[in-house]
């Protein structure tokens, strides 16, 4: 089967942005990926923060707006204050979750193990999880970028995997929110050696599980990071918290 038949996904990671009012551009996201007219190959996810994932996820009402966390508990309950279960997720309306983005790691320690495990909690819960790997700008500069992605991509994402329940978000750190990306040369690359790590690992699934690409992608450079090989979606942050943008990143695929 050749890459061009996974379906892509175009996912907005809002990050810690959004109140109540800020929900005006991810109904116009609704309304314009439900639209009649509106029949692009493409999964459409909006990812708040939880506090608005119950009321995006009824807002959106098991529409093509998917909605999705950024985060969650290995344990689906329990004596964990201020954390939030894949469960819980489930429960608002989510079909996804974003587990290990790098600004996660960075700033709660989060190392593989922990990403695995959570990866594991949102499937045991239902939910897809998308999960982010990515190298650091020193890791780049001294060549290591594929060595740090196999690394990643082998401890970070749970045996049970499937194409139906997990996503991988390329994500280079040095390319988040600075307006840098790698060539195209570059991602082609990267991308490439993940397929062949998934498809050794899980086979067919492995061939069948997406593989986002994410780090400061926006209207001008989205079509053509979205045409290359092995590149089936975005995750997408700033540029996803304006619903005119964010659209036009979705159109790469073509409404
Ligand atoms: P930017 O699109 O703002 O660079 O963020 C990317 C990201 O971290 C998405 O998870």
């Amino acid at each position: 089967m050749s890459d061009s038949d996974v379906r892509p996904l175009v996912a907005g990671n809002w990050k810690m942005h959004g109140l109540k009012a800020g929900l005006d551009q991810a109904l116009k996201v609704r309304d314009a990926v439900s639209a009649a007219g509106f029949a692009a190959p493409v999964d459409v996810m909006i990812c708040p923060p939880a506090t608005l994932v119950m009321v995006l996820g009824e807002l959106a009402g098991g529409g093509r707006l998917l909605v999705g966390g950024q985060d969650c508990h290995t344990a689906a309950q329990g004596a964990h204050t201020g954390d939030v279960s894949a469960e819980m997720l489930k429960d608002a309306g989510a079909t996804a979750v974003i587990v290990g983005h790098s600004e996660r790691r960075a700033d709660h320690g989060e190392m593989d193990r922990h990403v695995r495990d959570k990866a594991a909690a949102a499937n045991r819960a239902g939910l897809s999880a998308i999960v982010c790997i990515g190298e650091t700008a020193g890791q780049r500069a001294a060549d290591l970028t594929l060595d740090v992605v196999r690394r990643q991509l082998e401890n970070s994402v749970p045996d049970g995997a499937t194409a139906a329940n997990t996503i991988i978000a390329y994500e280079p750190v040095w390319a988040i929110g600075t307006g840098l990306t790698p060539t195209a040369d570059d991602v082609e690359t990267v991308h490439g050696a993940i397929r062949v790590a998934l498809v050794q690992r899980f086979g067919e699934d492995g061939a069948r599980m997406r593989i986002l690409y994410g780090g400061s992608v926006k209207p001008d450079n989205a079509r053509e990071l979205m045409s290359i090989d092995n590149v089936n979606g975005a995750l997408v942050g700033g540029a996803s918290l304006k619903a005119d943008d964010f659209l036009r990143i979705v159109g790469a695929y073509g409404t």
